[in-house]
């Protein structure tokens, strides 16, 4: 078995893909994407860039805070002032400053914060939505099951973690029970992904699930109907696709991520060779 055959075995791809008739081949002209693979055309063009410099805005205000929290947290602030806080940060300094959050309640049952792990330059950003209980024990996102499904992910695209690839979540800190993030958790969250991308300034992100796609472009969107667009997140555009770990529960959808990789990689592409779009 190739490299390729096992990469797409191991995404649940390998036997949708091949064409019944086709010759035991790579079937591709670039060696990756499956000649079975029917790309639909990209259905409408993406919405006009957002003009809010602050992200999730209408969701920043804090009134879910318990009445006695257990572990005292720093008084709530609007995304500007979060952002304001964050400008100028290095990464060593934004890094401790998420160690050190105690700005919303998910502070209280995390083990530790996880800021993000990868090439301090990279091209490729990808954006999941949330430490699970490994990622929270290890500091590191992504080193779970869905962890293992995103790297054959990346593999299958010819990218490797920490190799001008970073990988972030949009909250940093777990959510108790592995509950999706609350809005006001992303919103408090948001600007420490801001100051990341502005520290990256990555080529194209993907945004792996909802709650991704919602924080990075400050809009409702259902991954079905964002797929095959390109988005914009202050200049950089933004690719939405399946969280690994629906991918996981629905490995049918698999097929569709991998369109979104292949998806990305050509925007890469074109864009590194000025044809882009944004
Ligand atoms: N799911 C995520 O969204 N992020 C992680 O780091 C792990 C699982």
């Amino acid at each position: 078995m190739t490299r390729r055959d096992s990469i797409l075995r191991e995404m649940g791809l390998g036997p949708i893909w091949r064409l019944r008739d086709a010759p035991d081949v790579a079937p591709a002209d670039d060696g990756v994407e499956p000649a079975a693979v029917q790309v639909d055309p990209p259905p409408a063009p993406p919405p006009p860039p957002r003009q809010a410099a602050s992200p999730l805005k209408s969701l920043a205000s804090f009134n879910s805070a318990p009445a006695e929290p257990a572990v005292a947290r720093t008084a709530p602030a609007d995304a500007g002032e979060r952002s304001a806080r964050l400008a100028g940060l290095d990464w060593a300094a934004l890094t401790e400053t998420i160690l050190a959050c105690r700005d919303c309640t998910l502070c209280e049952q995390r083990t530790q914060a996880v800021p993000g792990v990868g090439d301090p330059q990279a091209d490729w950003l990808f954006v999941g939505e949330g430490p699970g209980a490994e990622e929270d024990a290890r500091g590191e996102p992504f080193v779970g099951k869905a962890g293992k499904l995103l790297d054959a992910m990346l593999a299958a695209i010819d990218l490797k973690r920490g190799d001008n690839v970073y990988i972030a979540n949009a909250v940093k800190c777990r959510p108790p029970l592995n509950r999706t993030p609350e809005a006001e958790e992303l919103a408090a969250c948001f600007p420490y992904l801001a100051r990341q991308i502005e520290l990256i300034r990555p080529k194209l992100i993907v945004a792996l699930g909802r709650p991704a796609a919602q924080a990075l472009l400050n809009t409702d969107i259902r991954i079905a109907s964002a797929r095959g667009r390109c988005f914009d997140y202050h200049g950089t555009p933004v690719i939405v696709t399946y969280h690994p770990a629906y991918l996981l529960r629905n490995p049918l959808d698999k097929a569709k991520a991998w369109e979104d990789l292949c998806f990305a990689r050509r925007q890469m592409r074109d864009r590194a060779s000025g044809q882009g779009e944004v």
